[in-house]
C-alpha cells in the first residue's frame, strides 16, 4: 500500500464540490499550477467525478495529485449513477469519504463510510475520511463523543496496516460553507480527540502517522492560525479552493 508521506507532511486538499465543468476544471488546475504550489506540502485537487480524468491529465508532471469526492463501497453492480474504487484507481490517487454533505444530504451512514473506506484502501487509493459534529451536538457537549464514534465506526474491522495511507479531516458541520471557522484551539482540540480515537481504533503508531486535516471555511486569512496548531496537518478546503491564488495562499500557510 502506497503512503503519500509517512512524516505527516502537510496536505492541503481542494474539494471543488459540484462546481466546474471538465473544461473549466482543467483551467482551474492549470491556474493552480501557474500560481506555484509550494514545496513541502502535498496538494490534492478533488474535482467533480466527470472532470477527474481531464484534471488528472492537466497536472501530469507536477507534484499535484487528484482525488474524487465520493465513491460506492462495492466494486461493480446495478447502482445507477455510482462510481467505484477500482474505476477511480486508474485515474485518481485520493478519494474523500464520508463528507458531511454526503452524510446529511444523501443519507450516508457510518456503515457506508466504513465500507467505502475499506474499498478505497483495497483499491490502493488514499482516503480522506471526514468526521465532525453539528452545532447542536457541540452545544450539547457531545462533540468528542460523536467524533470518537465516527472514527471508530469508519475504521471498524480495518487494521492499522491496511489503514496506512489513511488521511482524516475534522470538519465541524457548522463551519462548512458558513464563513464561521472553528477557532485554532477548537480545531486542535477536536483533532486531538480524533487522534485519540484513531489510537484506540488502530494503534498509537498508526494514530501518530495519520494526517488529520481541518476543514470548514478555511481561507487565506485564517489558514496560518489554523495550520500552525499542533496536530493540525493541513486543510480540506471548499469554497476557497475554487480560486487558484487563494488555494495556493492556503497551501503556503501550511509550510510557512
Ligand atoms: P468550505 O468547505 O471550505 O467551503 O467551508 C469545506 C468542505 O466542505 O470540505
Amino acid at each position: 500500500m502506497r503512503v503519500l508521506n509517512p512524516d505527516r507532511r502537510p496536505l492541503v486538499a481542494g474539494n471543488w464540490k459540484m462546481h466546474t465543468t471538465p473544461q473549466s476544471g482543467v483551467e482551474l488546475a492549470r491556474a493552480i499550477v501557474r500560481a506555484g504550489p509550494p514545496d513541502g506540502v502535498d496538494l490534492v485537487l478533488c474535482p467533480p467525478a466527470i472532470a477527474v480524468t481531464d484534471v488528472a491529465r492537466a497536472v501530469v508532471g507536477t507534484s499535484i495529485r487528484v482525488g474524487a469526492q465520493n465513491m460506492h463501497w462495492l466494486d461493480s453492480g446495478a447502482f445507477t449513477g455510482e462510481i467505484s474504487a477500482p474505476m477511480l484507481a486508474g485515474v485518481a490517487e485520493v478519494v474523500i469519504v464520508g463528507h458531511s454533505e454526503r452524510r446529511a444530504d444523501f443519507g450516508e451512514t457510518d456503515e457506508m463510510v466504513n465500507g467505502k473506506l475499506e474499498a478505497a484502501l483495497a483499491a490502493g487509493l488514499t482516503p480522506i475520511v471526514c468526521v465532525g459534529e453539528t452545532e447542536s451536538v457541540r452545544d450539547a457537549g457531545g462533540a468528542q463523543a460523536l467524533i470518537t464514534a465516527q472514527v471508530e465506526a469508519a475504521l471498524a474491522g480495518i487494521g492499522s496496516t491496511a489503514a496506512e495511507p489513511l488521511v482524516m479531516a475534522y470538519e465541524p458541520v457548522w463551519a462548512i460553507g458558513t464563513g464561521r471557522t472553528a477557532s485554532p484551539a477548537q480545531a486542535a482540540e477536536a483533532i486531538g480527540w480524533a487522534r485519540e480515537a484513531l489510537s484506540d481504533a488502530l494503534d498509537a503508531a498508526a494514530a501518530q502517522r495519520t494526517r488529520i486535516l481541518y476543514g470548514g471555511s478555511v481561507s487565506p486569512s485564517n489558514a496560518r492560525d489554523l495550520l500552525t496548531q499542533d496536530g493540525v496537518d493541513g486543510a480540506l478546503v471548499g469554497g476557497a479552493s475554487l480560486k487558484a491564488d487563494d488555494f495556493i495562499a492556503i497551501a503556503r500557510s501550511a509550510v510557512s
